[in-house]
């Protein structure tokens, strides 16, 4: 892959939800191809030892705010601060099953964000965005590999937020044509820096079936559950597009590069290969060493069986491609949570 050049004329990102799991790596990556950044947080997910731990591999240091997207006045005075070139937008609440039980929580929070941030970018003229949306906007795939121009229709009120910010987007975008958006559907992100110092936060009840592998792993649960062995897939269990989070990061490095004109580009940023359960339970046991018991379940309602990207857009445009396999990405994880049993502490 042809990886952007460095940025020589120093353009400035404001990272939102940069304390993140997808947003520490991009920091990471964003210095270290010779961006200045500027992160927003609120923490409701995250702690500011993983920015601690962005300088620490970058031997880098930037600002950051601990503030709320939703509270203007401290966004107003953080762009009257600093001149932002361009937004990478990650900050939102992210769990499916929460979001079906806690529906007005996810409306107000990802969407009054995004609003109350747009708005401030508007008002400083700062109009290029790059947003994380998610394959969850496709629902249940009507052709696989997944194109860009596949129906969007979500079953959750998660997804329902991705989609609706992507529909602002493409309104603002063609109501005011200086706006540049960059949406971004990411798969499955896994994987954690090969650092080790940065990862997804292994706190509180997992969303994800990595996660949950890595509970079995460190003896935090006593086996896996596989919901679903019989679904019409080479081994029966559900395949998905597992993307390493380092790739998704450099995905917004190229999509700043290479996004030159405005309007709306959307992205896939997937593999373009799936992986079933027990692929990836496999490929963990590699990486540990360790037999991971497990138990197969019913199917859980509301899961598909496959699904996985045609990533060709983003290879074309964005001059992007994964790098990483399903064993770097279990490697690398299982690497932080051996680093990090009990999450980031100091
Ligand atoms: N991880 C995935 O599986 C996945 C898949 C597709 C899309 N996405 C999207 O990518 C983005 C990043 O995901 P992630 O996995 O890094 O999640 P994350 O929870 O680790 O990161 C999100 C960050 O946003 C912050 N945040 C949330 N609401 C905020 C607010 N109102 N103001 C300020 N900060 C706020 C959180 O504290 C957290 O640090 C999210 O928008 C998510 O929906 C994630």
């Amino acid at each position: 892959m042809e990886t952007a050049n460095k940025n020589t004329q120093k353009t400035t990102v404001l990272v939102t939800g940069g304390a993140g799991y997808i947003g520490s790596h991009t920091c990471v990556a964003l210095l270290e191809q010779g961006y200045d950044i500027v992160v927003v947080d609120n923490f409701v997910n995250s702690s500011p030892i993983s920015l601690e731990r962005v300088c620490q591999i970058t031997g880098q240091t930037f600002p950051w705010y601990h503030a709320d997207l939703r509270n203007r006045t401290q966004l107003d005075e953080i762009f009257t601060k600093h001149h932002i070139d361009w937004v990478i937008h990650f900050a939102a609440l992210k769990a499916v099953g929460e979001s079906v039980a806690q529906p007005l929580r996810y409306y107000e929070n990802n969407i009054n964000g995004t609003l109350s941030l747009l708005a401030v970018m508007a008002k400083h003229e700062c109009k290029k965005i790059v947003f994380s949306s998610s394959a969850t906007v496709y629902g249940d795939p009507e052709q696989l590999p997944l194109t860009e121009d596949c129906a969007l229709r979500t079953t959750n009120p998660y997804g329902a937020t991705k989609l609706m910010i992507e529909n602002i987007l493409r309104d603002i975008c063609h109501a005011d044509q200086s706006w540049t958006a960059v949406i971004l559907r990411y798969f499955n992100p896994v994987g954690a820096h090969p650092s080790g110092l940065i990862g997804e936060n292994p706190q509180g009840i997992p969303n994800n079936l990595t996660p949950y592998i890595a509970q079995v792993l460190t003896g935090k649960l006593p086996y896996l559950q596989v919901f679903g062995d019989d679904y019409p897939t080479a081994d029966g269990t559900g395949v998905r597009d597992y993307i390493h989070v380092c790739d998704l990061a450099q995905g917004h490095l190229q999509a700043i590069a290479k996004v030159q004109q405005s309007g709306v580009f959307t992205y896939n940023l997937g593999t373009g290969r799936g992986y079933s359960v027990l692929d990836v339970l496999h490929a963990f046991e590699r990486a540990s060493n360790r037999k991971i018991p497990y138990q197969i379940k019913p199917r859980r309602a509301g899961d598909i069986a496959e699904c996985y990207a045609d990533p060709r857009r983003a290879e074309q445009d964005l001059a992007w491609q994964a790098q990483y396999d399903l064993d770097a990405m279990a490697r690398d994880l299982w690497r932080f949570y051996t680093q990090n049993p009990q999450g980031y502490t100091k």
